[in-house]
């Protein structure tokens, strides 16, 4: 079964929509796994407590080399076992977070980013990526609304954000066929006809 990864924003809304395409499958008798980076494994869920919450200065190389980390172990224990046992693969953030905070966001080489995260991933991509583009203040607002308190990434100024979502726009125009961009301006039902319409369309469910 396919692999499908969930990109945005912060606020875009993402998560939401991976739970209810995890519901909507699972209703129809699908396996799914439902994952997320960072996180996902026991290790990751450490860095992720690392990663997120942490309030000490984190080195921009450091950072990224622990998202690598994570990855590297998540499809090791999760991703690569669930697709050879046929499931879908659900996952929040992959690969396209990376380019677009460690690169785009925090200025990192791309080039080098590239290169790495190919080693870490060693073949395995998503077959769709769903991208939920909405406007970055909107999604800041809406992240403060649902928790005050500011990790690592919300904290950034405007800048930094759009720095983000202008890089995934770009990914989109870049790998078209894998990438597909939703609005994610309207609420979660109105954007979610849209998600299963993608998903159904591509992978007939
Ligand atoms: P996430 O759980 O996606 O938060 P939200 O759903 O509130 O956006 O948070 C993950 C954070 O980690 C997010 O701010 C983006 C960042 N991130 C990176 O900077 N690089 C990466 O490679 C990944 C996977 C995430």
């Amino acid at each position: 079964m396919p692999f499908i990864s969930f990109e945005g924003v912060e606020g875009c809304g993402k998560s939401t929509q991976m739970r209810l395409l995890a519901e909507r499958l699972r209703g129809r008798g699908g396996a799914v796994t439902a994952t997320r980076e960072p996180g996902g494994t026991p290790l990751g869920e450490r860095l992720r407590a690392i990663l997120l919450e942490s309030r000490s200065a984190l080195d921009p190389l450091a950072e990224w080399l622990l998202f690598e980390a994570d990855r590297r172990q998540h499809l090791a224990e999760v991703v690569r076992p669930a697709l050879a046992a046929g499931a879908w693969v659900l996952c929040d953030r992959f690969s396209d977070s990376t380019e677009a905070y460690q690169a785009a966001g925090r200025g990192l080489d791309a080039a080098l980013i590239a290169e790495v995260d190919a080693r870490v991933r060693d073949g395995v991509c998503p077959e769709l990526t769903l991208l939920y583009d909405l406007d970055v203040a909107e999604g800041l607002a809406r992240t403060r609304r649902r928790d005050a308190r500011e990790g690592r990434f919300e904290s950034e100024d405007l800048a930094f954000h759009e720095r983000v979502r202008r890089r995934f726009l770009e990914i989109a125009r870049r790998e078209p066929l894998r990438v597909v961009v939703v609005p994610a301006q309207a609420d979660a039902p109105a954007v979610f006809e849209e998600t299963w319409r993608i998903v159904s369309e591509r992978f007939a469910p």
